[in-house]
């Protein structure tokens, strides 16, 4: 039985002035049990969608959910125990210290006696100086760690992670990864999502992309990357990059990325900029990454807006 299962899941939103906005679209897939699996997507793919109506909190428009074998909507509560969340939005009540908060959030679970494992949580996480400081004390990435910390005090077989990193420190990125690998090793099922690639081609066995609310994408990470297995020419360049480069380049302030697939493309890359009248310096050839493989697999999928 797979640890999550999505059958033909579709979401339809209303909106303003009767429209309406289809953020899903026959999204099928099943993650098996134990699996590190990443959810990626560029921002509006519809990746927190299918993970509200995965934890219960929105309900599809077709299409079925199932966590464990238990149905969603029909076993909710059953399903839900399956589930830690960790959720997008950083949500919090004010009025509680960080120690109070995971025993209340215990408290939802039945589990009265729980302060053992809320002390591994806290130490784990970097937060056992922090334990009776106020929710609203805290900053935003501790707030974060706090999300984490609450998702977990169940011990859910499942982990579902929406951006947890977004905003977390280097420190605390290592040690949450480092803390939820051990989760996955010891058998608890982990799907993220994420914008920092290097974390999703690092940890995730299998992944799937989301465009415009379908499935692009869904292969195990070692298959992409070698499928891709094309090389990168990265470069600096000292002025603006000429119009036709830019729809194949991958360009941060003067650093150019350019997919090649063997010598004679670099060497035709690197005649026509300097054709441009463009000086070159840094020159460097790399494998292609996950990043690469990302944009490569939107721009070959792009399609217009669709209407619902
Ligand atoms: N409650 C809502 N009502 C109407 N439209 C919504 C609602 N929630 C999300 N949407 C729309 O659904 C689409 C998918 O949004 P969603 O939040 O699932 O994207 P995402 O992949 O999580 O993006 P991000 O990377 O920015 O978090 C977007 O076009 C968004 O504007
Ligand atoms: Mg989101």
């Amino acid at each position: 039985m797979p640890a999550i299962s999505f059958q033909s899941v579709s979401k339809t939103y209303q909106v303003a002035r009767g429209g309406a906005l289809r953020a899903l679209a026959d999204v099928t897939f099943d993650i098996e049990e134990g699996e590190f699996f990443g959810l990626l997507g560029p921002n509006g793919a519809g990746k927190t969608t299918l993970i509200s109506i995965l934890a219960g909190l929105a309900r599809p428009t077709s299409g079925r959910v199932a966590v464990r074998g238990f149905d969603v909507q029909s076993q909710y509560a059953s399903a839900r125990r399956q589930l830690g969340v960790v959720p997008q939005e950083l949500v919090f009540d004010p009025f509680f210290n960080v120690r109070e908060a995971l025993r209340i959030q215990s408290g939802y679970f039945g589990l009265a006696r729980n302060d053992a494992w809320i002390d591994e949580l806290l130490e784990s996480l970097g937060l056992a100086d922090k334990a009776d400081a106020n929710m609203r004390q805290l900053s935003g990435g501790m707030k974060r760690r706090v999300l984490v910390a609450q998702a977990l005090v169940h011990k859910p077989p499942v982990i579902v992670l929406d951006e947890p990193t977004a905003g977390v420190d280097v420190e605390l990125r290592q040690t949450l990864w480092q803390f939820i690998a051990r989760l996955n090793r010891e058998g608890h099922t982990v799907l993220l999502t994420t914008h920092y690639l290097e974390e999703a081609e690092a940890l995730c066995g299998r992944i799937a992309m989301l465009q415009s609310g379908r499935v692009v994408a869904l292969e195990r990470t070692s298959e992409l990357l070698r499928a891709a297995s094309s090389n990168v020419l990265r470069f600096k360049v000292d002025g603006e990059l000429p119009p036709q480069f830019a729809a194949r380049a991958r360009v941060t302030g003067r650093i150019v990325q350019l997919p090649a697939h063997d010598a004679l493309e670099i060497e035709r890359w690197l005649a026509e900029i300097r054709e441009a009248g463009l000086r070159v310096e840094d020159v460097e050839i790399r494998k292609a990454d996950l990043e690469d493989v990302f944009l490569d697999v939107m721009s070959q999928n792009r399609q217009p807006a669709e209407a619902a």
